[in-house]
């Protein structure tokens, strides 16, 4: 009996939760049919115009009380906030609540490493956790709209924003942005600490020619829908992701904010989205500079009959579209369509009932359970590249350690970009952290030989020296200052900048044993420095608790996982370098001759006849989904379950991981599929699934992997997601290049 009334309870939970959500949706449906029926067209129009209110004067008060903003950014001061928004509510005729936004990329106050280095992590359960942190700082302060995730699949290190996305891969870059969806948005946008998130950029930024920010791309439509298309349609479908932004780049000469292509016939149409499309900053206007509008009454126009709903700051919707609805040019539905998502987010996020931010509200931001969590994510992301002779973590023999470079003791680079509200007086520096770590028991001398990444100065450089000579171990902190990635900040090469380079070799001429310790906000070409280091350990930037999360791994209270999320080139010529390339018609069999090798006077000849550089050989410096551990792992056994399958079964397989090494550690076994052949040139190899193990010394464990069969599809010749029936590929190892593997065949 009573199991039956608990099963009933059970069915009535669900049945009402349905009918609920069905219900409060048709309820919202109800609500806006009648606010549209009563909102003048001025009024509408004013719904789908975000302002920039960094400094707010006036203009922008008579704006908000004539109903002529929907939307503001920049603006964080909570008193600020109700300010505003008592305007809109209070005073304007429609008394619609505005929606308040901000970039917050890896953190309000509380730092989280940048998104490439929680990608590192591998770990989408801390990145969700990173998020709903962001979250509740953020919507402490009235802000319910962030512009994150940034899910640009970022091929070109070049390319300053690469900081922002989660790396080159597809299927890495969906789970990071489904997990930073869901940490943001919580489990229902009404929540008062939720924040609604924002898929951008829509579509092909990261893949801008020569990674020169704001520049074109040309994606063409199946590589689109490979490659850049599915992390936000999984956002949307899987995390319901209430928001998307266009990006700035024309791809194949149309910006994507006058696309009907991607913004109607994809979003709407194919994937029935009912969020909100918002512009990038001015990407409305800047269509006039593209060359693709004759001026920004033209630009509105194609804007919103392609299906942006917001026009971010450029104003071109507020001055011209009435006048575009007077002359037939634009549709009053039009403008209801969008005017109906955006009045549909502002009710989801339940700002008509709570329009205003609690100001007596005790602050959670860099409370200690946030600073705790941000520091896991930042250990879980540090990728160890080389341990020579078992350096780390540093022995406790260890009595003086020179603190060398110009960031150990950095904490306003160590955040990284797009840090508007995390303060550097709350950053844990590595000096910091070293000396409160250590105590009284090892010496700690702090020499920082440059004072920031692109000093030029050596005359410190005797000091710097004169440490490492007197210590037992070297610890340099060098890379890149938080200013030198991020929008905006392109670099033609990506060498070390300044003169750390010469400061790392100098401190090798000591022969005290030199760990490197990077933050920078992407691949660097650090060949020479790393072969000159005993022991290298890439932190990215950080975040706030950097400097005890490095701490803790160098020490060996905890362990370096992270795994590289992007491919690290060898010298900026290889780019673009990435792993999951479409097959070649002659690929290199890695025995050609180098360019050394060529006798000189050499007669005209093809050489290997293959696709290589002859002065930069085959390979990257280091591939996709490489790390080292503290200890190593074996891969052996591997074994597929049936290897005869239907589109409609699942792919079983499982293999046997063993620490073979003398200590713990964590290792993120990685599934590769390759399609052997197809109606179009498949690529060479994708990651499709991924697990951390974490295994004692000398310990072993089967991993198995379920993974449906139509995951392998591609976009065939017809431009239909098919899986198509021949031979496959299953590789499984710890990085995109090493693995066991196994054949099966789908009928
Ligand atoms: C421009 C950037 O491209 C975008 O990512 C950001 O969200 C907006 N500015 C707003 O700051």
């Amino acid at each position: 009996m009573k199991r039956i009334g608990l099963k009933n309870m059970g069915i009535g939970l669900i049945m009402w939760l349905i009918y609920g959500s069905l219900y409060a949706q048709h309820d919202i449906e109800t609500r806006i049919d009648k606010l549209l029926s009563e909102m003048s067209l001025r009024q509408k129009i004013g719904q789908m115009n975000q302002l920039n209110a960094c400094k707010p004067d006036e203009k922008l008060y008579q704006q908000i009380r004539n109903g002529e903003v929907g939307s503001i950014l920049n603006a964080e001061d909570p008193v600020l906030l109700n300010e505003l928004q008592k305007i809109a509510v209070e005073e304007s005729a429609a008394g619609i609540p505005l929606l308040f936004a901000r970039d917050v990329i890896h953190g309000f106050k509380t730092i989280f490493p940048i998104p490439l280095g929680q990608a590192a992590s591998f770990n989408p359960g801390l990145v969700e956790e990173g998020a709903r942190i962001a979250a509740i700082e953020t919507a402490e302060n009235g802000i319910r709209w962030t512009f994150a995730p940034m899910m640009d699949i970022s091929r070109d290190p070049r390319w300053g924003r690469i900081a922002e996305s989660f790396g080159e891969d597809t299927y890495l870059t969906e789970v990071m942005g489904i997990a930073m969806v869901k940490g943001l948005q919580g489990n229902d946008l009404s929540d008062p600490s939720s924040v609604a998130a924002c898929a951008k950029h829509f579509i092909g930024y990261g893949a801008v020619e020569g990674g020169r920010d704001y520049n074109v791309s040309y994606i063409p439509e199946r590589q689109l829908r490979s490659v850049y298309l599915p992390p936000f349609e999984k956002a949307l479908k899987e995390a319901g992701c209430a928001t998307v932004m266009t990006s700035f780049n024309a791809n194949d000469g149309i910006p994507p904010s006058a696309s009907k292509f991607l913004l109607t016939d994809i979003l709407r149409e194919e994937w029935g989205f009912d969020g909100v499309v918002v512009s990038d900053w001015a990407s409305v206007s800047m269509m006039v500079q593209h060359g693709f509008c004759e001026n920004k009454k033209d630009a509105a126009q194609k804007a919103v009959n392609a299906g942006l709903d917001m026009e971010m700051v450029s104003e071109c919707y507020i001055n011209h579209m009435e006048q575009l609805i007077a002359e037939g040019k634009v549709k009053e539905e039009t403008i209801d369509r969008a005017v109906r998502n955006i009045l549909r987010l502002k009710m989801r996020l339940g700002l008509f009932e709570q329009p205003y931010t609690p100001l007596d509200k005790k602050k959670k931001a860099y409370s200690e359970s946030h600073l705790q969590a941000a520091k896991k994510v930042a250990e879980e992301s540090f990728v160890l590249l080389k341990n020579q002779d078992d350096l780390l973590p540093l022995g406790k023999n260890i009595k003086k350690i020179a603190v060398i470079g110009p960031l150990a003791d950095a904490p306003h680079d160590q955040l990284g970009t797009w840090v508007f509200d995390g303060e550097k007086e709350m950053t844990r520096t590595p000096l910091c952290a070293l000396k409160e770590h250590y105590g009284n028991q090892v010496d700690i001398i702090y020499e920082a030989g440059l004072s920031f990444s692109r000093d030029t100065d050596t005359g410190n450089f005797s000091k710097a020296v004169k440490a490492a000579k007197e210590a037992d171990v070297t610890l340099l902190f060098i890379g890149e200052e938080s200013i030198l990635s991020g929008e905006a900040h392109s670099l033609a090469s990506l060498n070390l900048v300044g003169a750390q380079s010469e400061l790392l070799e100098k401190l090798t001429e000591t022969g005290t044993p030199l760990v490197t310790i990077l933050m920078a906000g992407r691949p660097l070409t650090i060949e020479k420095e790393i072969n000159l280091s005993h022991a290298v350990l890439y932190a990215w930037h950080p975040g706030t608790m950097g400097g005890p999360a490095i701490v803790d791994v160098l020490s060996g209270n905890s362990f370096p996982q992270g795994k590289l999320p992007v491919t690290f080139p060898r010298v900026t010529g290889q780019i673009p370098i990435y792993y999951n390339h479409e097959k070649i018609g002659r690929p290199a069999k890695k025995t050609e001759m180098l360019l050394n090798d060529i006798p000189p006077e050499a007669k005209q000849s093809s050489l290997g006849n293959t696709s290589y550089y002859l002065d930069a050989g085959f390979d990257p410096l280091y591939p996709f989904g490489y790390g080292l551990s503290y200890t190593t792992f074996e891969y052996s056994n591997l074994k597929i379950t049936r290897n005869k399958l239907s589109p409609s079964d699942t792919l079983e397989v499982n293999i046997t991981l063993k620490n073979t090494g003398k200590r713990e550690g964590c290792e993120t076994v990685q599934l590769y599929i390759s399609d052997l052949y197809a109606s179009v040139s498949p690529v060479v190899k994708q990651l499709k699934a991924f697990r951390k193990v974490w295994l004692n010394p000398g310990e072993s464990r089967q991993v198995t992997f379920e993974i449906p069969v139509r995951d392998f599809g591609l976009w065939d010749i017809n431009m239909q997601y098919t899986v198509e029936p021949g031979a496959f590929e299953v590789m499984i190892g710890g990085n995109s290049q090493q693995g066991e593997t196994a054949r099966f065949n789908v009928n």
